[in-house]
């Protein structure tokens, strides 16, 4: 099932997640979530732009140029490590601007699946500027967050425009 991406200034986008169960319930938004994400058609989806507060996000960086890879990171924790970089990055719920944000160019990611399985892994490249960025939206943060405050501006009233 399609679901209506939340678009910034959302309030629900500015909140701290809460962790998330496995059950049903959360397996079936997963996959309404990856419908979700496809559609837009985007590379990630976390939880919360959907209007649901828990830890969780699915992503595929596989599917644009190729056959799908779909993940899903429940309870995700992820530790930073190699260069900080700076990139161009979008948002399905800031649709307009791409903004350029510092990242860090690798990430360990532990996370559940939705097997219930502990995962662990090291991502580069797009995957891990992908996951940091969706793993801020379960804090409540955006790429707008993230920008020197006349950067921001000049993002807010590209939106607004
Ligand atoms: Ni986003």
């Amino acid at each position: 099932m399609l679901l209506p991406i939340l678009r910034w200034p959302d309030p629900r986008l500015s909140q701290p997640c809460a962790p998330a169960a496995l059950d049903d319930d959360l397996r079936q938004l997963a996959a309404d979530m990856l419908e979700t994400m496809y559609a837009a058609p985007g590379r990630g989806l976390a939880a919360p732009q959907v209007g649901r507060l828990l830890r969780l996000f699915v992503m595929d960086v596989a599917w644009k140029a190729g056959a799908p890879a779909p993940m899903v990171f429940i309870n995700p924790s992820v530790e930073l490590l190699g260069d900080r970089v700076a990139g161009p990055e979008g948002c399905l719920s800031i649709p307009g601007p791409v903004t350029e944000v510092e990242r860090s160019s690798q990430v360990r990611v532990r996370w559940t699946d939705l097997d219930g399985a502990a995962r662990e892994e090291l991502f580069d490249g797009f995957a891990a500027i992908c996951i940091q960025h969706e793993y801020d939206h379960l804090d409540g943060l955006l790429t707008l967050d993230r920008l020197s405050p006349e950067a921001r501006a000049k993002a807010e009233a590209e939106v607004l425009a």
